[in-house]
């Protein structure tokens, strides 16, 4: 049988600009490979042969990232709204390209989640449950930016609170759902529909069944620099596994066409992408460098994104930060704490400080 997936990858991805600015969320390249690329890998080891991306915000460079999608042993299209749907409004508009049955199971993912959850599982639940949705359920220590989903005993969801300050769980929309075919039927057409604050909450009025389907596998929502960062640091060590990747886990993943200096430190999970150059002297600790990118002899990045083709000068230091594409930041600088450095900003050498310096 053949069981559709949508994959929602339409979103501005604003909380992690400036990296977004040119790349969709979903495009960040995790452990030198893009996102998607993860999830996609992940649909099709849980049997799944036919996605269909929802695009709408740089719709043109999944297509052009992927294709018809036989390289990697899936069949893909691509839907793009013209005016954002929002999740539920992406879910509806590609109704038309779905190949199940009113009463069959498809599965949907937010394009910008790490998670080595049990899909077929979730999928055998939803179907044995007969739900209307079954979410994808993780437990995190502050549930307060995500959907709480409360459920009884049964795997029942009794309630679902959008970012509420005051979560009666920590149990959380974790952004992969089962849908009955049928229910997608219900989402009204043609206008923007948020299935976390429109949907879940209608079907839970109606009394329609919901299951919770809780999984203790790794979770990680890439909203946020800290976070995208964190996540391809947790795969270049293998605490996630894709098998998207190739090569095996370990301190550091250096891609093809990179250069490293004999005396440069490149440790705790970073990634050196295509191209990009490390020099004499330098450390490059838990860090994502995009293609391309230059980190000058004697600098120092720690837990931070330099994106494509950016370059940080000799000595500078860049910690928590976040340097957009092609920005450049001079010798001796530091950069620290969530600064974020826009695309193809310059930054004179030595001309900011966080400390009273030299
Ligand atoms: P922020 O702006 O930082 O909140 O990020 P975002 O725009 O990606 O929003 P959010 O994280 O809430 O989105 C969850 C998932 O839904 C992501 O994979 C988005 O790409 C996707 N998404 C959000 N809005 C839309 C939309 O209007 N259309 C489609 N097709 N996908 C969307």
């Amino acid at each position: 049988v053949t069981i559709d997936a949508i994959l929602l990858v339409g979103g501005e991805g604003t909380r992690l600009r400036p990296l977004t600015l040119t790349t969709p969320k979903p495009m960040l390249p995790v452990a030198g490979v893009p996102l998607v690329a993860h999830q996609l890998a992940r649909a099709r080891d849980a049997g799944i042969d036919h996605v269909v991306l929802a695009t709408s915000y740089k719709a043109e460079l999944f297509e052009a990232a992927f294709g018809d999608g036989s390289a990697m042993g899936l069949e893909l299209e691509y839907v793009t709204e013209v005016e954002p749907l929002g999740t539920g409004g992406g879910i509806r508009n590609v109704l038309d390209r779905l190949r199940a049955a009113p009463e069959d199971p498809v599965a949907v993912f937010n394009g910008d989640v790490l998670s080595a959850h049990d899909l077929s599982e979730q999928i055998r639940v939803h179907v044995a449950g007969g739900a209307a949705v079954t979410l994808h359920l993780s437990e995190v220590s502050d549930p307060r930016a995500y959907g709480c989903v409360p459920t009884d005993p049964t795997g029942r969801v009794t309630d679902f609170l959008e970012k509420t300050p005051d979560p009666v769980t920590n149990r959380i929309n974790a952004g992969c759902y089962v849908f009955r075919r049928a229910v997608i039927d219900s989402i009204p057409a043609g206008r923007p529909v948020s299935v976390e604050r429109e949907t879940f909450p209608a079907l839970l009025a109606e009394g329609a069944l919901l299951l919770g389907f809780l999984d203790a596998g790794y979770w990680l929502d890439l909203g946020t620099p800290e976070a995208f960062v964190q996540g391809s640091r947790d795969m270049v060590r293998g605490v996630i596994g894709s098998s998207a990747l190739t090569g095996e886990p370990g301190d550091s993943l250096v891609l093809d066409g990179a250069s490293v200096a004999p005396d440069a430190a490149v440790v705790g999970g970073s990634c050196v992408g295509v191209g990009a150059r490390v020099g004499p002297g330098a450390v490059v600790d838990g860090s994502v460098l995009f293609a391309g990118a230059f980190v000058d002899a004697g600098a120092t990045v720690r837990d931070s994104a330099v994106g494509r083709d950016a370059v940080v000068g000799t000595d500078a230091l860049v910690e928590g930060a976040v340097l957009g594409d092609g920005a450049h930041l001079g010798s001796g600088n530091e950069l620290l704490r969530g600064a974020r450095l826009w695309p193809s900003a310059v930054i004179a050498d030595r001309s900011l400080r966080f400390s009273p310096g030299p």
